[in-house]
């Protein structure tokens, strides 16, 4: 059977690789990538890193262009490799415009789709914007719902989803956080090499649409302010490539002696950085599942979190990006043992890096390559 995976950003690609790996051992299946590069720069690191090379490369990125543009590129693009390369099934991973477009120009073609990290809700369609719908509707159109946690699953049969869709695995970040977890490399940014690892790190993140112009605004404005409460604490703070989190991020950060500013940091980078943080303060999905993994708070710089096993497990804090609130949610765990300890405790509601195993083995079971049904993950 052939298998084509569609992804396009960095968070995509980080969570894909794994599977896109297992799939390319398995003898039965021809598996080959379409990337839409939504993201140029870094999507093209974490290729790099796994050492994908996709069949197919869209090339859709340009500077702030709106959805609409991200979407309508991806179909007619996509369209083009299904015709093509007629795939038995398109897996697409996630909540882009990227996921959306390809599961929904599948559907057009007739082809089946399976939604990797399916189920996620946070209820609210503007937070994360688009994102929240974008994953309803991937759902949807999807004849494969690979549910991370139970809680994905409960979350898919509320809508409605049939249940007979639904498979729960594990989230594939686990699987690409442990096999990097293994590696004891150096960084090879030169700045995270040359930086103190003995006093206490804050990694800082931001990136999300609903939270450019003033969430950022009011993110950077904490960090600076923690920055100055907190002398003797590093503030790595790895900028996204969006100009408007850029140009905010070095108007209100830039000189600060204990904050560093980077450019996006290579996946092992980032990996290395978040075994050696005491708290992350971060708006983004990925790192609110790697950091419970490794035993680090997280204080989630949006109003609701679509994840909340972590939260439920006591190692997540949402905190939204009121200044004030952002800065008692991080000086607390900055100044209290007894809470940092009991929020540090490392929990693993989102899986046991055999997700890919799992997804692989339930198609090769439901394509009639196997006779053996899989079990689905039991947290
Ligand atoms: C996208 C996803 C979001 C995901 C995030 C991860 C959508 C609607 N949003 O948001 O779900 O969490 O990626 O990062 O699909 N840029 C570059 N180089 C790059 C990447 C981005 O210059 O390698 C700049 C471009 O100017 C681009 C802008 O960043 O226009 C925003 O990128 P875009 O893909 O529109 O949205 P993200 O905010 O990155």
């Amino acid at each position: 059977m052939k298998i084509l995976n569609v992804f396009g950003t960095r968070p995509e690609a980080i969570k894909m690789a794994p599977l896109v790996k297992k799939l390319s051992r398995e003898k039965k299946i021809k598996s080959i990538c379409a990337v839409t590069a939504q993201h140029r720069q870094m999507l093209d690191q974490v290729l790099d890193i796994f050492r994908i090379k996709p069949e197919y490369d869209l090339n859709i990125m340009t500077e702030n262009q709106p959805l609409q543009h991200i979407a309508a590129r991806c179909m007619e693009g996509l369209l083009k490799i299904y015709k093509k390369e007629k795939p038995d099934l398109v897996l697409v991973q996630g909540d882009t415009s990227t996921t959306l477009a390809g599961a929904l120009s599948a559907h057009y073609s007739r082809i089946p789709v399976g939604h990797v990290e399916a189920g996620l809700r946070s209820g609210d369609p503007f937070n994360p914007f688009p994102e929240e719908n974008n994953r309803r509707l991937t759902d949807i159109l999807s004849d494969f719902n690979f549910a991370p946690t139970r809680h994905s699953r409960e979350n898919l049969l509320k809508d409605n989803i049939a249940e007979s869709s639904i498979f729960v695995t594990g989230n594939t970040v686990i699987d690409a956080l442990m096999e990097a977890s293994r590696s004891a490399a150096e960084p090879e940014n030169s700045a995270l090499r040359n930086m103190d690892t003995k006093g206490r790190i804050v990694l800082v993140t931001a990136h999300r649409r609903e939270n450019i112009g003033q969430g950022i605004e009011n993110i950077c404005r904490a960090v600076k302010k923690l920055s100055g409460q907190f002398k003797d604490v590093l503030f790595v703070y790895p900028v996204h490539m969006n100009p408007a989190v850029k140009n905010t991020a070095a108007r209100i950060l830039r000189g600060r002696k204990n904050v560093l500013l980077l450019t996006p940091l290579s996946y092992p980078d980032m990996v290395w950085l978040l075994q050696r943080v005491y708290i992350c303060l971060s708006d983004s999905g990925g790192i609110q599942e790697e950091a419970p993994a490794l035993g680090k708070p997280v204080v989630v710089l949006r109003k609701v979190t679509e994840r909340p096993e972590a939260v439920e497990a006591g190692t997540v804090r949402v905190a939204g990006t009121d200044i004030d609130d952002i800065i008692n949610a991080a000086g607390e765990l900055l100044s209290d043992p007894e809470l940092y300890s009991r929020f540090s405790r490392s929990a693993n509601p989102y899986g046991d890096g055999k997700a890919s195993d799992r997804i692989a083995a339930y198609i090769m079971y439901k394509f009639g390559f196997s006779q053996e049904e899989p079990e689905q993950w039991k947290m």
